[in-house]
């Protein structure tokens, strides 16, 4: 049997026979769609494994306990995190848990990994972030769009002053509502409505990843003008977005939806493509979620020449493998997340900011927001 292990002995756990190990037990609080992406980290990982399963939907977390050979499966997540033999969990449930389950993880001395949007308020976010602190447990924001290969090779280039001095970068996301997976009908009703999402599922829920790699890019935001409509009175779109980042770049999302149109995806039908400009060139993404276009997924302007980058992993599962390989290797390894708590307060901030500008018709500071 594995002897105890906290927070703080974090990935030594004691096995007869065998001595001191390092082998780091992971919860997967929430087992529903997007759970799907996480587990492929783990299977890649010989240094961590999905332990532990929880999920309110008893069937759900049998058979996922059974499909990434946990040892123990639960429906109370409280019984998880007094688990001894968890030491780090991540959050995968509706958004307006994440604040309590977090919070709770934390004071067990779990280390802590919660999906995106890390909560439905700032004052939420203030909270999470403390309890990390106070307990000495790491807390990393699963945001996966800024491990996502092509978007990682982007920020190389642009470091490497491939564009020259960054100007402006511009997101689109286009949603439609043909192809792709299946997404059970529980998993849209909680996210179409406001006290569980928090937001519109564009702007505030997917939107979540495009300022978030708006900010990894260029950094924080100065100010925000937003327009956000509605369609069907559900989706909030089309919408667009302005901003300015703190270093003076201008920034830009605009999203609309699509109600009829197919599009080629393994996963959701999202359609993200940026484009970075800079006073030397410019570089353009054309994929992320879904595969529209079949085009090179990072093109580079510059000089006159382009080139295209087509040997880079561009499927999207590729963004969540890395980004679990990052926390796994932070647990063990010491460092930072990525994406600490702190940053996933400041995207949220930003997004706050893009939904109040439109609603009152006036720019917002981001740093405005604080509740
Ligand atoms: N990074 C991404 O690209 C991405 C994509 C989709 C979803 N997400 C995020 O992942 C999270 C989950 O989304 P989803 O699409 O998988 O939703 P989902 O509804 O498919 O799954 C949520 C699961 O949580 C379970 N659950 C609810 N309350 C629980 C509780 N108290 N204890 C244990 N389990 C509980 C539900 O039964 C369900 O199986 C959300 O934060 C969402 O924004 C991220």
């Amino acid at each position: 049997m594995p002897g105890r292990c906290r927070a703080c002995t974090i990935g030594q756990i004691f096995v007869e026979g065998k001595g001191i190990v390092t082998e780091l037990n992971v919860g997967i609080i929430g087992c529903g769609r997007i759970a799907d992406l996480h587990a492929p980290g783990y299977a890649r990982s010989h240094r961590a494994r999905i332990f532990a399963v929880c999920d309110v939907n008893p069937e759900l977390a049998a058979r996922r306990g059974t499909e990434w050979g946990a040892e123990r499966v639960y429906t109370d997540y409280h019984k998880l995190l007094a688990d001894p033999d968890v030491q780090a969990v991540e959050i995968i449930v509706p958004h307006h848990l994440h604040k309590q389950v977090c919070v709770d993880a934390c004071e067990a001395g779990k280390h802590v990994s919660v999906q995106k949007p890390m909560a439905l308020t700032v004052s939420e976010c203030d909270a999470m972030i403390r309890a990390a602190r106070e307990n000495n447990v790491k807390l990393k924001v699963f945001e996966n769009f800024v491990f996502y290969p092509p978007y990682v090779k982007a920020r190389e280039l642009i470091e490497d002053g491939a564009i020259g001095q960054p100007l402006s970068v511009r997101i689109h996301l286009g949603g439609g509502a043909r192809g792709g997976w299946k997404v059970p009908l529980s998993a849209w009703l909680w996210r179409l409505n406001e006290q569980t999402c928090g937001g519109g599922p564009n702007i505030f829920d997917d939107g979540y990843h495009k300022f978030s790699i708006a900010i990894d890019f260029f950094g924080p935001i100065e100010v925000v003008n937003g327009w956000v409509d509605r369609s069907f009175g559900i989706v909030d779109a089309p919408a667009m977005i302005s901003w300015k980042h703190k270093n003076g770049m201008a920034g830009y999302l605009d999203s609309t939806f699509s109600p009829h149109m197919t599009m080629k995806s393994k996963y959701y039908t999202a359609d993200e493509r940026v484009e970075i400009t800079g006073s030397e060139g410019v570089l353009y993404l054309s994929r992320c979620t879904a595969r529209l276009l079949d085009e090179p997924v990072l093109i580079l302007c510059r000089g006159g020449v382009t080139t295209a980058f087509e040997d880079l992993r561009d499927d999207w599962v590729d963004s969540f493998t890395d980004s679990t390989l990052h926390y796994i290797g932070v647990l063990l390894d010491g460092g930072e997340p990525r994406l600490t708590g702190e940053r996933g307060r400041q995207v949220l901030q930003f997004a706050h900011a893009a939904i109040k500008s439109s609603n009152t018709g006036e720019p917002v500071r981001p740093d405005d927001i604080t509740v």
